[in-house]
């Protein structure tokens, strides 16, 4: 219906494909990299509606910019990118897409847990280097997982979906979480306790919280001191919840095990000397990143844009006041 949308990047074709079938203009970026804050400005105007990442900043210059836009549409289900109260007083939609990357995010979270565990990374590298000369008693030893204590800090979808996979692993779960999750109390036994009784006893710790102004270094300096020598801290949610440079120093003193991160406090860059240590796994932001995944993503933040150009409530409202007016 004479509809403009613009893709700040280009992303698994599904969605773009429902989007073009509905609006008179889809313009995705043409270049595989993220915009600069400026040519975001320059192209979120005279446009209906916008698909966008975790990557794009959506500031008060953006709707200022985009007057026509009613729907800003994450392909992500954090939205700490987005000033959605900013987004609400404008008037403006926005959505998310929850639940079809739980699986994918809290796999990979195991992956990063298992690869810090059992040195999987620089075992890698060692044997490509042409350094293995046969068996040793020694060689890249790591520790168990089976039985260990896992805790999980943030029982939402992610953190829940984790927790249930440790089944196969026969471990005790600890989360911390506001609320009680009977779900995970139920079948594997978890038991709710407080952070630091988390982080004191579990030998993996696997982050699961939104980026929030309160939970914005959660874990820093005093809380990895609470850790075990021998735990792994793992980070798949958003990286300013850890203090990166307390971590490099935890890592580099050896006062924890070692780390897995997918995210970090400042994408794309690292902490300094992060990419110096061995006990820590990096990877660049993948959790939701299969092609199963990334094409649900796609077609779920099409079919929301689509819903809110509609004048309907789009499946996935970050900030539902913004319909209480109408
Ligand atoms: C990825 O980090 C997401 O929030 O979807
Ligand atoms: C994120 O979607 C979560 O609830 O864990």
């Amino acid at each position: 219906m004479g509809w403009k949308v613009y893709v700040t990047r280009e992303i698994p074709k599904a969605g773009i494909e429902l989007l073009q079938q509905h609006c008179e203009a889809v313009e995705v970026n043409p270049d595989d990299r993220s915009l600069t804050h400026d040519e975001l400005l320059r192209h979120v105007k005279g446009k209906d509606g916008v698909l966008c990442l975790l990557s794009d900043r959506i500031d008060n210059e953006v709707f200022a910019a985009a007057t026509g836009v009613k729907v800003f549409a994450n392909y992500a289900v954090g939205y700490d990118n987005i000033d959605v109260e900013t987004a609400t007083r404008h008037g403006v939609i926005v959505t998310n897409t929850p639940g079809v990357l739980t699986d994918a995010t809290a796999d990979l979270a195991w992956a990063l847990l298992f690869a810090a565990a059992r040195k999987i990374v620089v075992s890698d590298r060692y044997v490509r280097e042409g350094k293995f000369q046969g068996w040793g008693p020694l060689l890249f030893v790591g520790h168990d997982i089976t039985g260990k204590t896992l805790g999980v800090v943030g029982a939402g979808r992610i953190g829940t979906a984790m927790a249930l996979k440790s089944k196969g692993f026969q471990m005790r779960v600890l989360y911390a979480d506001p609320n009680k999750n009977q779900t995970l109390e139920d079948t594997i036994g978890a038991q709710r306790v407080e952070v630091k009784t988390l982080l004191q006893e579990s030998d993996f710790v696997s982050l699961h919280i939104p980026l929030l102004p309160e939970t914005k270094h959660m874990i820093g300096k005093e809380e990895l001191g609470f850790m075990k020598p021998t735990a792994y801290l793992i980070n798949t949610s958003r990286g300013p919840v850890v203090d990166e440079g307390a971590l490099v120093q935890a890592l580099k003193e050896g006062r924890i095990a070692g780390a897995g991160l997918d995210v970090y406090e400042e994408e794309p860059k690292l902490a300094p000397g992060l990419t110096e240590l061995d006990n820590v796994v990096l990877l660049p932001h993948v959790g939701s990143g299969t092609v199963e995944t990334r094409t649900k993503m796609s077609l779920m933040a099409a079919e929301n844009i689509l819903a809110g150009l509609r004048g309907e409530r789009p499946p996935n409202l970050v900030n539902p006041e913004v319909l209480s007016g109408t």
